[in-house]
């Protein structure tokens, strides 16, 4: 699978669908609606002329793109101006599924903002990767992204599997046997990426002009010891089981590394400081269960059990397309079973979390 291209989230509104596997991102909106709702109160006054441009990267196929719209669409409800929403994902994304909920979405807000203005908006789809330039020069307002930025252009160089030098061999991502030239490898991808991202987005946006960007990151300074290294390492391991089992090819796991990498907040705006291209206006860390349907504040998980089928369907879900691409579809009900009974063996001993980053940028 091409991750420039092809990468997609799980389709179709089944069982181990993003639409119906998406709280965890979900509570993510929520979470950051007062850094949306900043954003957009400071661009109104001085959008000229009279439409805004907001664009929502990485959007993917559920309803959360259209929480987000509403969310800005409340923001600006005291001004008299016309917003022009884009909704940008790689080419492999189900847009159809989001045209198509669109006309309801529409009726929903109406009713909403029955009696108060509603100002007039506009919603269009734009397929490509972020990793390259999307809009003309100076054209946009507000850039947004939830749940995205995590995800990396492609595989670091060397660990390729077309280059069949296996150098994080029985890992999928950065693990306690992870050789130290693999950590680089990551985290030099992921300078790269950010970088190439700010350029791009400095382009488009106006002078002035915001993003709100939020993703998986790193609460530990020690880059062995993220939320990520721990979830992916019981993935790891429940792959090797079924190698062990025979029913994957040790070869295939070796092959395997997940082109993701979840940066602490000093690696974050160390790029952002070194690009000289925005101002950082807020950054923090904030961190969610991983168990999308635990709310609670606690260290306790309740029932262990349930949250390992909860958390194995999130990351189902998001993962499903890749590893069909690599696994094959056959092994997957097995694979998250066993991620499951893994999790939850995990959840028994210790309640973990994710962190999640949340900035919000101005150009320069
Ligand atoms: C976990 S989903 C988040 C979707 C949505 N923002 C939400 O909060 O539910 C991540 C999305 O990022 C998209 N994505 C990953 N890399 C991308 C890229 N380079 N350009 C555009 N979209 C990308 C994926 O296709 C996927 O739909």
């Amino acid at each position: 699978m091409k991750t420039d291209t092809d990468f997609h989230m799980a389709k179709g509104e089944g069982e181990s669908s993003y639409i119906n596997n998406s709280r965890l991102q979900r509570k993510a909106l929520f979470e950051t609606r007062q850094v949306i709702k900043k954003a957009v109160r400071e661009l109104c006054p001085i959008v000229l002329p009279r439409n805004l441009v907001v664009v929502d990267l990485g959007c993917s196929l559920g309803e959360n793109t259209f929480i987000f719209v509403s969310e800005v669409i409340n923001a600006m409800s005291d001004h008299p101006l016309e917003v022009q929403f884009f909704l940008n994902d790689l080419p492999g994304n189900d847009f159809n599924y989001i045209f198509r909920s669109l006309e309801s979405f529409k009726k929903m807000v109406a009713v909403e903002h029955k009696g108060g203005t509603l100002p007039p908006f506009y919603v269009a789809g734009l397929p490509g990767s972020y990793y390259t330039r999307l809009f003309p020069s100076q054209s946009v307002h507000l850039f947004h992204s939830s749940y995205c930025l995590h995800w990396r252009s492609q595989l670091p160089g060397e660990l390729d599997v077309n280059a069949k030098t296996y150098l994080n061999k029985g890992n999928i991502y950065i693990a306690n046997t992870t050789p130290l030239s693999v950590v680089k490898l990551y985290q030099q991808l992921f300078q790269m990426d950010l970088l190439l991202f700010l350029k791009l987005r400095y382009e488009e946006l106006v002078f002035g002009g915001q993003m709100v960007l939020t993703f998986l990151g790193r609460k530990n300074e020690d880059v062995y010891k993220g939320d990520l290294n721990h979830l992916c390492g019981l993935l790891a391991l429940s792959i090797q089981s079924l190698v062990q089992k025979g029913l994957v090819q040790e070869e295939k796991l070796n092959a395997f590394n997940l082109p993701v990498y979840g940066p602490s907040i000093d690696e974050v705006t160390a790029v952002v400081r070194k690009s000289e291209l925005f101002h950082i206006r807020f950054a923090k860390l904030f961190e969610s269960n991983w168990d999308p349907y635990d709310d609670s504040r606690g260290h306790v998980v309740q029932d262990s059990l349930q949250s390992g089928v909860n958390v194995a369907k999130s990351i189902r879900a998001v993962m499903e397309p890749l590893f069909m691409s690599h696994f094959g579809g056959s092994v997957l009900d097995e694979l998250f079973k066993e991620y499951a009974r893994n999790v939850a063996k995990h959840l028994q001993k210790e309640k973990t979390k994710y962190s999640v980053i949340v900035m919000s940028l101005q150009r320069r």
